[in-house]
This record gives structure tokens, C-alpha cells and sequence, in this order.
């Protein structure tokens, strides 16, 4: 694509910097690179459709065929699987959500009981480990070696304190890992032999980078599947964050049976906004998805360059998906958090301790903005 007809890379700073939404507003600064929303105007797909809504002033309740109907968003969700990723859903067992975490919250709450094990790739997405925590769970965390993650060592943990839920985090939030078929069907493995259901969050999938495929945990096959529910939604590749609307799809026949038996609207209903955005984004939306991710490529590769100019020592590779870099700033030798460090020189970060003590003297930086902004945002972090 030639150009840059979606305004993605001309970002104007000042008009951020007046955006409202936490990412620029709950924490002032020079530069604002933490939570995951991207600094990207949407898909005008997307605003067209909402601009429909709004021009008709039709905020009534929806007409999607009785309260309890599907969604046209979640409707949508089986083509959409089959035609980026070839996994055949199961269209009886899609519902609506309010967002990931409801479903991923929900799930743990009611396949678990107070004092089980909760498997998480480390670093792990802080609501997972607050989730844990809040219900009195046990984190049984999957730790890296060299890079990679450590299934065997896992194993025999498992073996000694049985656990009852395996949050996969799939591309990985903070890492961007993308896990391959076979390290999926190790995972498959040890939910089958230790009787783990696997909740696979698919958020990031649709941000998978070129050279990378992402495999949703569920098509691996119907075995995998009955002991699995997968979360997904546009918000995180369409940045409608603040919309609230997800998908689950339960191959879990336990799961089913706990949503069959909740009274109706018990986890409310879908908000007619966000599934008017999810339809357009799912439909329309796909030209300007690509055209971020050439950015995101850009900007991923770019940073490697720029912190070997500005910040050299810190550690990086590459996310191989989604917009979000896992810097180690050990190397940096700051005698505090290098979040700390790098806020007092104007740059807001996650930071990395965050994600779990694995965490510790990293921060998580987001990238999703445009490569000039993305460039003062690594000379102001290098004071
Ligand atoms: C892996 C992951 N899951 C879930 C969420 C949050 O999703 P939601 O806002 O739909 O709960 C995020 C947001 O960054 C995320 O990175």
C-alpha cells in the first residue's frame, strides 16, 4: 500500500496529548506509550457506521430477534475464524460478552473452586493475576528459560499440586508471543493428562505479524476443544476499547452447562455501539487493518535501531504479535524502576513488575502510534 490514506503515520502530538481516554488523560505526560489502546484514528468503516446510528438517533433497544438473540457481531464471529484462520466454530456455542476479561473472570469463577492452581504463562497480563488473587486462587506460573517457555519443569509441578484452569494467553500480552502449533498442542497435552480447562484469550490475534500465524487453540481439534473456551473481540485490533463487547465460544461442555443454567441477561447484554463498530471493523474493516499493521512492522523493527542509538544495552526482540514491546532495561543499571526513571524524563510506561516478578527491571512500551512519535518517545526515554 502506497501512501497513507487512514492518517496513520502523521499522528499530530498535540492532538493526542488533548485525546480523552485514560491513555493520554489518567497519566499526564510528555508521552504516553501504556495501556494497550493505539493511538490510531479507527477504520472510517467503523465511524461511518456509528455515525448511521447516531444521524438516525436510534438508541433504542436493538432488533437482533428477541432479548436473548446472538448478536449480528457474534453472528459474525464463525466466518470470520474460518475465513482468517480456518477453524470451524461451533455456531451454537458463541455468545456474547461484555468484554474479555467478564468471560475469562466468569470461567475461573465457576470451573474453579478457592485454593485451585491457575496455570499463566509469566510474565502473565496483570488482571489474570489479579483474578487469582481476587478469587483466592493459586497461580502455578509457566516460567521462561532462555527464551522459551519451560513445560517440563511445569509438568512436574503439576504433578505435585493439581490445578484446575490454564489462562493461555494467545498472541501473549506482554511478551507478543505467538505459539506455534506444536507448543499449543504441548499445552493441549497437559490439559488433557492433568484435567486443566484452557481458557485461550485470542484478543491480539488479528494483530499477528507478518511472518507469524496465529493458530486459535480450539481448532486444534475436537478433543482440545470440549476442554477449552475461547474469548475474542475487535477492540483490541480496531481499537474500541472503550466500547465493551466480546465473543466466547465454549467447547467446554462444563462451561455450557454453567451459561445454561444463569438466569437470563444475568451478565447483562451487548451494547448496540460496539456491535454496530465489531460489524463494520469485521466487514469493512480489514484494508485499514493491514495498513496498521505495516506500521506496527515498521515500528517494531524501527525500535530495534532506536534503542541501540539511544538506549543501548536495553534488551528487545521483536513482539511477533500485536503492538506492545517487552524492553529488560537491566542492563540500564537504574537503581529504581525503570517505569520511575523513565516518567520523570516525561514517557508513561507499564511497568514491568506489573506483569508478575518476572517483571522486574522491565517495562512493557507501547507502539502503536505513528513512527515519528514513536521516535521522540525513545529519545525523551533516553533523557
Ligand atoms: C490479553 C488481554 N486480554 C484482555 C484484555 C482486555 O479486554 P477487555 O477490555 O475486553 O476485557 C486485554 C487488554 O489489553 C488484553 O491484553
Amino acid at each position: 500500500m502506497t501512501g497513507d490514506p487512514f492518517g496513520l503515520r502523521s499522528l499530530d502530538i498535540e492532538a493526542l496529548r488533548a485525546k480523552h481516554g485514560a491513555k493520554w488523560q489518567a497519566c499526564p505526560a510528555r508521552f504516553s506509550a501504556w495501556v494497550a489502546d493505539m493511538d490510531f484514528p479507527v477504520a472510517p468503516a467503523i465511524t461511518d457506521a456509528l455515525r448511521e446510528v447516531i444521524d438516525q438517533n436510534a438508541f433504542g433497544y436493538p432488533d437482533w430477534g428477541g432479548p436473548y438473540a446472538l448478536s449480528p457481531a457474534a453472528e459474525l464471529f464463525g466466518r470470520r475464524m474460518a475465513d482468517r484462520y480456518g477453524w470451524e466454530i461451533r455456531p451454537d456455542r458463541v455468545r456474547d460478552m461484555i468484554d474479555v476479561l467478564q468471560g475469562v473472570r466468569a470461567t475461573v469463577l465457576h470451573l474453579s473452586e478457592p485454593g485451585d492452581g491457575v496455570v499463566l504463562h509469566m510474565p502473565a497480563y496483570h488482571p489474570f493475576l489479579d483474578t487469582i488473587d481476587q478469587m483466592d486462587r493459586r497461580l502455578v506460573p509457566v516460567v521462561r528459560r532462555d527464551g522459551a517457555f519451560d513445560y517440563d519443569e511445569l509438568e512436574l509441578e503439576l504433578a505435585r499440586s493439581q490445578a484446575s484452569v490454564w489462562i493461555l494467553c494467545n498472541p501473549h500480552n506482554p511478551l507478543g508471543h505467538v505459539f506455534e502449533r506444536a507448543e499449543l498442542e504441548r499445552v493441549a497435552e497437559l490439559a488433557e493428562r492433568f484435567d486443566l480447562t484452557v481458557i485461550s484469550d485470542e484478543i491480539h490475534a488479528d494483530l499477528t505479524m507478518p511472518g507469524y500465524v496465529h493458530v486459535p487453540f480450539e481448532s486444534l481439534g475436537p478433543e482440545v476443544s470440549a476442554r477449552a473456551v475461547t474469548l475474542n473481540s475487535a477492540s483490541k485490533p480496531f481499537n474500541l476499547a472503550g466500547l465493551r463487547w466480546a465473543v466466547m465460544h465454549t467447547g467446554s461442555d462444563r462451561m455450557q452447562a454453567v451459561f445454561d443454567a444463569m438466569p437470563g441477561h444475568y451478565l447483562g447484554a451487548p451494547n448496540l455501539l460496539a456491535v454496530t463498530a465489531t460489524v463494520a471493523a469485521w466487514t469493512q474493516g480489514d484494508e485499514w487493518l493491514a495498513a496498521v499493521i505495516d506500521v506496527l512492522d515498521e515500528n517494531r523493527h524501527a525500535l530495534q535501531h532506536l534503542l541501540r542509538t539511544h538506549l543501548p544495552g536495553v534488551v528487545y526482540s521483536p513482539p511477533e504479535a500485536t503492538y506492545l514491546a517487552w524492553l529488560d532495561c537491566r542492563p540500564l543499571g537504574f537503581d529504581r524502576d525503570p517505569s520511575d526513571v523513565f516518567a520523570d524524563r516525561g514517557v508513561v510506561l507499564s511497568p514491568g513488575p506489573q506483569f508478575g516478578p518476572q517483571g522486574e527491571g522491565h517495562v512493557r512500551l507501547n507502539i502503536a502510534t505513528s513512527p515519528v512519535v514513536l521516535e521522540a518517545i525513545i529519545v525523551a526515554m533516553a533523557g
